[in-house]
C-alpha cells in the first residue's frame, strides 16, 4: 500500500510517498520518495524559526512539494491508500497547513485520512531504515523540540518513562551554538567544533536528574554555559570556543547515555532506537553506541537524511496508525501539544 506522509510541523515542508506492506514476508518498507523543502535560510536572518514566517513559507511549498513526492514515486494520487500528517505536536501555525492540505485532498478523493504524532513519526523512521526492527524496544527521542524516553510497546503503543521538565537538547545546542556565533540552528556545527576541542576544558553540570527518575533537565546546564561566556567578557577574555562546544556536548552526550543505561536496566529492552533531529549528534552516536554495548543492547539509528523532520517518517508512522483503524475526517484539528495521541 502507498501512504502520502505530509510534515509541516517546524521549519520543513515534505511530502513522501512509502510503501509498506508488513504481512508480506518478507517485509515491505519502501521511501519511494521523499522530498523536503527546508526553510532554514529564511529563519537563520532572525537566529530562530518565526512562527509566521515557517506557516507562510509551508503555503508557499507544500502543493509543489507534495505534487514532486507523487511524480518521484512514479504513482498518481488515486493509488495512495492513504494520506498521513502530522497533526500535533508542534507550531500551530505550520502544523494548520499540512492538517488543512492533507484534509483537503484525502476529502477531495476519498482516501483514508490519518493522524500523525510528530515524536512517534521521528521514532517510526527506524522502520524504514531497519526492515527487521520490531517492538519492543526503548526509544529516545531528541529533537529541537524533545528530549524523551519511551517504552516501544507495539507499533502504535507508547510509554513516555522519562522526559526533560524544561529545554529540549537540540534547544540547547541550538541556544549555546547562537550566543558564541554560530550558524542557526547550532546543533550540527557544534557536532563538528567538538572535535577541536577538549571535553574536560570545562566543568559543566549534567542535565541528567540524579536518583531513580528518567527525567532531564538542560537549562542548568545553559545557564552555566552562559555563564561561563559571560564572566569570560567581563575579564575582556574570548572563551575558547572550540573547548565550550566540547565540553558542552560532553555534558549532553553523558547525560543522555545514563539515563538511557538506567532505562535499560527499569525496562530490561535489548534494542535502542534513537530518533529526532539531535540522532544526528556523532558524538551521541558514538556514546549510546558503547552504552548499549555495556548493556547487552544493539543501537539503531536512521541515517541522517531520516534524522530531520521529513515526510516518509510519518508515511510510516500514519501506515501503522493506518492498520489499527485509527481514521481521521475533515473536523481534524492541529494542536500544538502532544494532547492529541
Ligand atoms: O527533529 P528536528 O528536525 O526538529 C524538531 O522536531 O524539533 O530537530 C532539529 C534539531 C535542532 O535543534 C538542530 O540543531 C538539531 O536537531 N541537530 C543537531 C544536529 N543536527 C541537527 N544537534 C546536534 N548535533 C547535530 N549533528
Ligand atoms: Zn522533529
Amino acid at each position: 500500500m502507498y501512504i502520502l506522509g505530509l510534515e509541516s510541523s517546524c521549519d520543513e515542508t515534505s511530502a513522501a510517498v512509502v510503501e509498506m506492506d508488513t504481512s508480506a514476508s518478507p517485509q515491505i518498507r519502501r521511501i519511494r520518495s521523499n522530498i523536503v523543502a527546508s526553510q532554514i535560510e529564511v529563519h537563520r536572518l532572525y537566529g530562530g524559526v518565526v512562527p509566521e514566517i515557517a506557516g507562510r513559507a509551508h503555503i508557499e511549498a507544500i502543493t509543489r512539494v507534495t505534487a514532486r513526492a507523487l511524480e518521484e514515486a512514479g504513482i498518481t494520487v488515486d493509488q495512495l491508500g492513504a494520506v498521513a500528517v502530522t497533526a500535533f505536536p508542534g507550531l500551530i501555525g505550520a502544523l494548520l497547513v499540512g492538517v488543512n492540505f492533507a484534509k483537503s485532498l484525502a476529502y477531495s478523493r476519498g482516501i483514508p485520512l490519518v493522524a500523525v504524532n510528530h515524536i512517534k513519526a521521528h521514532v517510526a523512521a527506524a522502520y524504514l531504515s531497519e526492515p527487521t526492527l520490531e517492538p519492543p524496544f526503548l526509544a529516545v527521542v531528541v529533537s529541537g523540540g524533545h528530549t524523551s524516553l519511551f517504552s516501544v510497546t507495539s507499533y502504535t503503543g507508547f510509554e513516555e518513562i522519562g522526559a526533560t521538565r524544561d529545554d529540549a537538547a537540540g534547544e540547547a545546542f541550538d541556544k549555546i551554538g547562537r550566543v558564541i556565533g554560530l550558524p542557526y540552528p547550532g546543533g550540527a556545527a557544534l557536532d563538528k567544533l567538538a572535535y577541536e576541542g577538549d571535553p574536560k576544558a570545562y566543568t559543566l553540570p549534567s542535565p541528567a536528574l540524579t536518583g531513580d527518575t528518567l527525567d532531564f533537565s538542560f537549562s542548568g546546564l545553559k545557564t552555566a554555559a552562559l555563564n561561563l561566556i559571560n564572566q569570560a567578557k567581563q575579564k575582556e577574555e574570548e572563551i575558547d570556543r572550540a573547548n565550550l562546544a566540547a565540553s558542552y556536548t560532553r555534558a549532553i552526550v553523558r547525560g543522555v547515555s545514563k539515563k538511557v543505561g538506567q532505562a535499560l536496566d527499569r525496562t530490561g529492552h535489548r534494542t535502542v532506537v534513537l530518533a529526532g533531529g539531535v540522532a544526528a549528534n556523532s558524538h551521541l552516536r558514538r556514546e549510546l553506541e558503547a552504552t548499549c554495548r555495556k548493556h547487552g543492547a544493539t543501537l539503531v539509528t536512521p541515517p541522517i537524511s531520516l534524522c530531520g523532520d521529513n515526510g516518509a517518517m510519518v508515511a510510516a508512522a500514519g501506515y501503522f496508525e493506518y492498520l489499527t483503524g485509527a481514521r481521521a475526517d475533515t473536523s481534524l484539528n492541529a494542536s500544538a501539544n502532544d494532547d492529541g495521541c
